[in-house]
């Protein structure tokens, strides 16, 4: 039976190629996008399934939950890859509260709703791959004020990823956090040294560890970083 993986923001960007090499490593992979028209076409393309699901809706977590059990009746890994960088100009002191909120509501909650909707079955079955796509700028080691809602937004998720990873302690539910590089994207800019392929090669790989794999770490491209 083929492996289910579950891509978040996957219409473009690394979510997308990820998506592209998660089915070219043999998974069923479910492609999801906030944005329905551009998420059909994607997933199309790529010969993969659908579903729209938007980050920040309860109401969308509890109708895509619903469509892995129908569907597929399992989940195997599950990349929490949307995210959004609004601040890139702001400082710790001035950013307005509400670009923090959404940040933290887009980047940090949201991966651990879906995680606690998705977990249940990854128990059941004692198996799962969760992948937290985090980055450089949430180490604490090179904290600073700028961009404070997107630093402290993944310096939380790795928070999370820690607290999962002991959650599930002696399961064989492995969950990482992988900073992908910094990637040509819509977000990442076009002087960006990475290319999609280089930037999603980390996720694939922490989304199909074998069973001896690490646990609660923070990688990029399969190589251990500091927090
Ligand atoms: N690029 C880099 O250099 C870099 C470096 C470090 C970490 N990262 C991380 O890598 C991940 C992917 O980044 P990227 O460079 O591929 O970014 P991107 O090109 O801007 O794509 C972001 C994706 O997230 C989706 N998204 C945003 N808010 C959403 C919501 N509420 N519900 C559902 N989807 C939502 C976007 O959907 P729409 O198309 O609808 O907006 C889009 O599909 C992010 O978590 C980012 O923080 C990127």
């Amino acid at each position: 039976m083929k492996k289910v993986v579950l891509v978040t923001g996957a219409n473009r960007g690394i979510g997308l190629e990820t998506a592209k090499q998660m089915k070219a490593k043999g998974y069923e992979v479910i492609l999801t996008s906030r944005d329905a028209k551009k998420g059909e076409v994607a997933a199309r393309d790529l010969g993969v399934h659908f579903h729209p699901f938007d980050v920040l809706s309860e109401k969308s977590i509890a109708a895509l939950k619903s469509y892995v059990e129908t569907e597929f009746g399992r989940l195997d890994a599950l990349i929490n890859n949307a995210g959004i960088l609004l601040d890139r100009n702001d400082h710790i002191l001035d950013i307005p509260e509400e670009k923090l909120r959404k940040t933290l509501d887009t980047n940090t909650y949201a991966p651990l709703a879906l995680t606690r909707a998705f977990l249940p079955m990854m128990l059941d079955q004692n198996y799962g791959r969760i992948v937290n796509v985090s980055s450089v700028l949430g180490q604490i080691i090179s904290f600073n004020d700028y961009t404070p809602a997107y630093r402290l937004s993944k310096l939380a998720l790795n928070g999370i990823t820690l607290m999962l990873a002991d959650a599930v302690k002696g399961k064989n539910i492995l969950i990482n956090s992988v900073h992908p590089g910094w990637v040509k994207t819509d977000m990442g800019g076009a002087e960006a040294p990475l290319g999609l392929e280089e930037g999603a090669r980390g996720l694939v790989w922490a989304a199909t560890l074998p069973d001896n794999g690490p646990q609660g770490g923070f990688f990029q491209d399969g190589k251990r970083m500091e927090w």
